[in-house]
């Protein structure tokens, strides 16, 4: 069985963004694949966090795994804090990446944009996602469109540590789907939707009420024609919600556009909220019910233990053929 990892960060509130684009293909991979799944709470710290509140989303979105199909049983999930090997391989690997390439990364130009000031950490953080991945002899890395740069990081570190100290990686390959691999925003869909967009109006979340679903996608961007059509470039607004409904109803989006014509985008949107609330409402029951339970903490104790045993046979050889074994 191939191995597999995928974080999440604990920021914000998870989006169908990151739902369609990531969380939901774990599921899909859970059964064939032998999988870490992780909720990777020390790359939330790039940018300042409340520590009350990054605890609670880090349970928050624990649980979301669990509530949308992930099971303790087939795969890992941990929460990163607990397996200290991530900061220590991310120490190794920071002191064999350039400057250079670290500059080079769109999303941290993207965060850094504009602040007063940026911390050393947002523009290390590739090293210590590629430690995430490189611990676990990852080969396949689940994830959507704009973490492509990082994981070809990834790959150049595990390549260029193998050839100057002999075999430690495997070198992982990324997994994007071609189809819902980028959800665009509802108010501008010419950008992704994002967690940490300033409007609302950009995201649907998971933890959205029926009332919120159906306010954000009627007042969703779309164009001045009436004609249903799958055109990403020149229809960038509806061929998003034809994206986000086809991947909610597995209707294709050609099933759709047939299915739906001339009836106008206020029907396809009616039809859309009702797809996307009647998705989401049962994992929102299941998210709370697991909340409440309390059987959190033992899955994350047993994936942290499982994690750990994991990236300490890694984190072992890495060290002695670095000559830190002493
Ligand atoms: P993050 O919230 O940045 O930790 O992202 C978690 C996962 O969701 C990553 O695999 C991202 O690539 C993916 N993701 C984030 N935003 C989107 C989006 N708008 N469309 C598709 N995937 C996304
Ligand atoms: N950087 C990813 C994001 O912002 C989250 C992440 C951290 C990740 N470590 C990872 C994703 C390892 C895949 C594998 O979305």
């Amino acid at each position: 069985m191939k191995r597999v990892f995928s974080g999440v960060q604990p920021t914000g509130d998870v989006t169908i963004g990151n739902y369609l684009g990531a969380i939901k293909r774990f599921v899909e991979l859970q059964d064939t694949t032998e999988a870490f799944f992780s909720i990777v709470n020390m790359h939330a710290w790039t940018i300042p966090q409340e520590p009350d509140v990054l605890k609670q989303k880090t349970l928050s979105l624990a649980a979301l795994y669990l509530a949308v199909g992930l099971d303790p049983d087939k795969t890992t999930i941990f929460v990163q804090s607990d397996v200290p090997e991530h900061s220590e391989l991310a120490w190794y690997l920071q002191c064999m990446t350039y400057i250079g390439e670290l500059g080079r990364m769109t999303q941290f130009k993207e965060k850094g944009e504009g602040k007063e000031t940026v911390s050393v950490g947002l523009y290390t953080y590739p090293a210590l996602m590629a430690a995430d991945i490189l611990l676990y002899q990852t080969e396949l890395v689940p994830v959507g469109d704009d973490q492509k740069q990082h994981l070809e990081l990834t790959r150049d570190l595990a390549e260029r540590f193998n050839k100057r100290f002999g075999e430690a990686f495997k070198v992982p390959e990324p997994l994007i789907s071609e189809f819902g691999a980028r959800i665009m925003g509802l108010d501008d869909p010419t950008k992704k939707m994002s967690k940490s967009a300033p409007s609302p109006y950009n995201r649907i979340t998971l933890a959205d009420t029926p009332d919120e679903i159906r306010s954000k996608i009627m007042k969703s961007v779309t164009d001045t024609e009436n004609e249903i059509r799958y055109d990403p470039e020149r229809k960038p607004g509806i061929s998003n919600l034809l994206t986000i409904f086809s991947l909610f109803s597995g209707e294709t989006v050609d099933q759709l556009v047939a299915r739906l014509q001339g009836k106008g985008y206020g029907t396809l949107k009616k039809e859309l909220v009702e797809v996307v609330v009647g998705h989401l409402q049962p994992i929102q029951e299941r998210h709370r019910q697991i909340l409440e339970s309390g059987e959190l903490a033992s899955v994350l104790r047993q994936g942290g233990e499982r994690a750990r045993q994991e990236a300490a046979k890694t984190l072992q050889a890495v060290k002695e053929k670095m000559g830190l074994m002493v």
